[in-house]
């Protein structure tokens, strides 16, 4: 028997410090002009020194559960997605535990960049699915700026730190926003975006350092054209089985850039006004981009507006990886 899962509360956490494009003007060769036509970022957010991602997490964890009314020891799981992890091991997940005190909960990260809060939200939906968990927390954090290279212009523009966070439970015990499927894809391409050193195949030396090896790095006309494409298949996938796009009532991709959203949306002959985008405020914050674009859509009711209507959420990213998964709000 499948138990109906739903997201149970919604929560967020951006830190203060705001990197705006005036900003960058004064460390690469750029212009806010250039940056909002290009991108339609005007500024994004950067850790203080002292937080790390479990930090960040934190917060966005402390908003979700109170919004769910979930105390933090029925918490069974906590899945952090995240590609700037506090260290290699042990997970974030572990101090997140810890910090939340979750008691009955185990913890764990999960690495898919971009895509992570996407495939986080599948997998632990299936732990309430299936009766084995009765809540789960599913999180994405990054701290972006960690390994920004703020020489290079075609990717200290696009970045930022951030965190969001999901509670599943059951649809009995939180209705609406339910959980409907979801679905998960690969088309491997190691080097589109890629972090190439500080892991197995290239340790951090100072070499890897002199050569901007620990920085992100990233083939942007690719990966655009890559996300284009994508998206507008993930959303036309999404409802197939469900009514199809006519019963779309709010689509939440991952916040990647403007242009990206708008040459989807034109590829789906769908009205802008459908795709949520909070970009221009928080540039692209990778796996943490959905559930704060989640968390201020309901806030600024864009749900309420739509219910009984489905909500795409979907993305796209390093690996090179996609997915994306369906609510009925
Ligand atoms: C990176 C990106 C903004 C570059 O914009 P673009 O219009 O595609 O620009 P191109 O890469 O074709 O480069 C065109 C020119 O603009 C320049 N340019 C790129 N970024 C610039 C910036 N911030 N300011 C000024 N000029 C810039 C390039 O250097 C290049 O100059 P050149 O012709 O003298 O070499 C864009 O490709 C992009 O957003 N890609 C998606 C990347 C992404 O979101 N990745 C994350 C995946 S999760």
């Amino acid at each position: 028997m499948t138990i109906p899962c739903s997201i149970a509360g919604i929560g967020k956490y951006l830190p203060d410090d705001r990197i705006t494009n005036a900003d960058l003007e004064k460390m690469v060769e750029t212009s806010d002009e250039g940056i909002v036509q290009r991108t339609g970022i005007s500024e994004r957010r950067r850790a203080a020194p002292d937080q790390a991602s479990s930090d960040l997490a934190t917060e966005a964890s402390r908003m979700a559960l109170e919004d769910a009314g979930v105390g933090p020891e029925e918490i069974g799981l906590v899945i952090v997605c995240t590609a700037t992890p506090d260290q290699a091991f042990p997970a974030t997940a572990v101090q997140v535990v810890e910090n939340l005190g979750c008691s009955n909960a185990s913890g764990w990260d999960l690495s898919a960049a971009c895509s992570g809060f996407v495939f986080g939200v599948q997998t632990g939906a299936q732990f309430v699915r299936t009766g084995t968990m009765g809540a789960v927390l599913v999180i994405g954090v990054e701290c972006l700026t960690r390994i920004l290279d703020y020489t290079d212009r075609t990717t200290c523009i696009l970045f930022g730190d951030g965190a969001g966070a999901v509670v599943l439970t059951s649809t009995e015990r939180s209705p609406g926003l339910e959980y409907l499927h979801g679905f998960m894809g690969a088309a491997p391409d190691r080097e589109a975006i890629i972090r190439r050193a500080g892991g197995s195949r290239l340790p951090t030396t100072a070499e890897t350092i002199a050569a901007g090896d620990d920085f992100l790095r990233m083939e942007g006309r690719k990966t655009f054209k890559f996300a284009v494409r994508t998206f507008a298949n993930l959303v036309e996938q999404s409802v197939a089985e469900y009514g199809g796009l006519n019963e779309l009532g709010i689509v939440v991709p991952h916040q990647m850039n403007q242009r990206i959203i708008e040459a989807a949306c034109e590829r789906l002959d769908l009205p802008i006004g459908l795709f949520y985008s909070n970009v221009a405020k928080y540039g692209n914050t990778s796996a943490a981009s959905v559930p704060i674009a989640m968390r201020e859509a309901r806030d600024e009711g864009r749900f309420d507006a739509v219910k009984g209507k489905l909500a795409c959420m979907c993305a796209f990213g390093s690996g090179l990886g996609f997915g994306h998964f369906l609510l009925r709000v």
